[in-house]
């Protein structure tokens, strides 16, 4: 019997290319995302099943699950992919970017999880990866409120393996660094210093040295990570990714909390 694998925030970066990645290699899809009715290149494809789910809607998360289950069967894996990163200083964070940065990166992911979480301990299998980044291990200037959202998918997922492993279930955390997807650019909330001049000196030096990020385009370095979490047999929790994520989580090892954000600071010349 295929497995299946259900895939959040696949329109784009690396979930799309999670989704080919598993089509490749046989298994069941299902390709979730906002507006499937603007996909036409993966819904042509044969054993995915391309169809709305928003993380932020529960409705769309039980259809999605159910529409999944009632093609393919069974869900063996998921991939908790969605999510998109609010820049700016903490104080110039409007109420609502506050909540929807943790409504689509956190609770999105915990209310999918939930969902698949009945069918997986009844059949006493199943996997959930849930894509962290690098900025789930070390932070940057100007990105608390993506960092403290993705350093609480680290803990959640470090946590949930204690409950999970006994019933059959394994928790794995990808690390991505910096891919070139749509994550910086239309998927990007930037509010910077929100006109509060204190910020803005700061926040620029920040996004000059963003912008200046050597971005990979190898996306199928991320889904193979992916694909391997999936189908590797191990215990392993963390997959980092990129050089720039194995060099930058080295080197948090082996400094201390000062020396790092001296490093930080001095990189980025401020
Ligand atoms: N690219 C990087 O450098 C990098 C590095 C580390 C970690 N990451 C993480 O990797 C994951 C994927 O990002 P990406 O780089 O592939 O960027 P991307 O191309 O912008 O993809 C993000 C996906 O998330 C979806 N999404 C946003 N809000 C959603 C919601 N409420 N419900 C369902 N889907 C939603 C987007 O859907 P729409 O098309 O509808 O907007 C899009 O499909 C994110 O969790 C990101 O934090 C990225």
């Amino acid at each position: 019997m295929n497995k299946t694998v259900l895939i959040t925030g696949a329109s784009s970066g690396f979930g799309k290319a999670t989704v080919k990645l598993f089509h490749n290699k046989g298994w069941n899809v299902i390709a979730t995302m906002r507006s499937p009715e603007k996909e036409n290149e993966l819904s042509a494809l044969d054993k995915v099943l391309v169809t709305q789910l928003d993380v932020t809607s529960n409705q769309t998360i039980q259809n999605a699950i159910q529409e999944g289950i009632a093609k393919f069967g069974h869900i063996d894996v998921l991939v908790n992919n969605a999510g998109y990163g609010a820049m700016g200083a903490l104080e110039a964070a409007s109420e609502e970017e506050v909540k929807k940065q943790f409504d689509v990166n956190f609770f999105g992911l915990i209310a999918v999880t939930k969902a698949v979480l009945p069918g997986m301990r009844q059949q006493r299998s199943g996997i959930i990866i849930n894509v962290s980044s690098v900025g789930g291990r070390i932070t940057f200037p100007f990105a608390s409120l993506y960092h403290a959202t993705k350093f609480a998918v680290e803990g959640l997922t470090e946590s949930m393996q204690y409950e999970l492993n006994p019933l059959g279930i394994q928790l794995k955390v990808i690390e991505p660094g910096g891919y070139r997807t749509e994550f910086a650019g239309r998927s990007m909330s930037i509010f910077g210093g929100n006109g509060m001049e204190d910020y803005q000196p700061g926040f620029d030096q920040f996004m000059n040295m963003f912008e200046h990020w050597p971005m990979s385009e190898d996306l199928s370095e991320v889904a193979s990570a992916i694909y391997e979490a999936a189908t590797d047999g191990t215990e392993k929790l963390r997959y980092p990714v990129g050089h720039d994520a194995v060099q930058l989580i080295g080197t948090r090892h082996q400094m201390d909390d000062v020396d790092f954000k001296k490093m930080m600071v001095a990189q980025m010349g401020m």
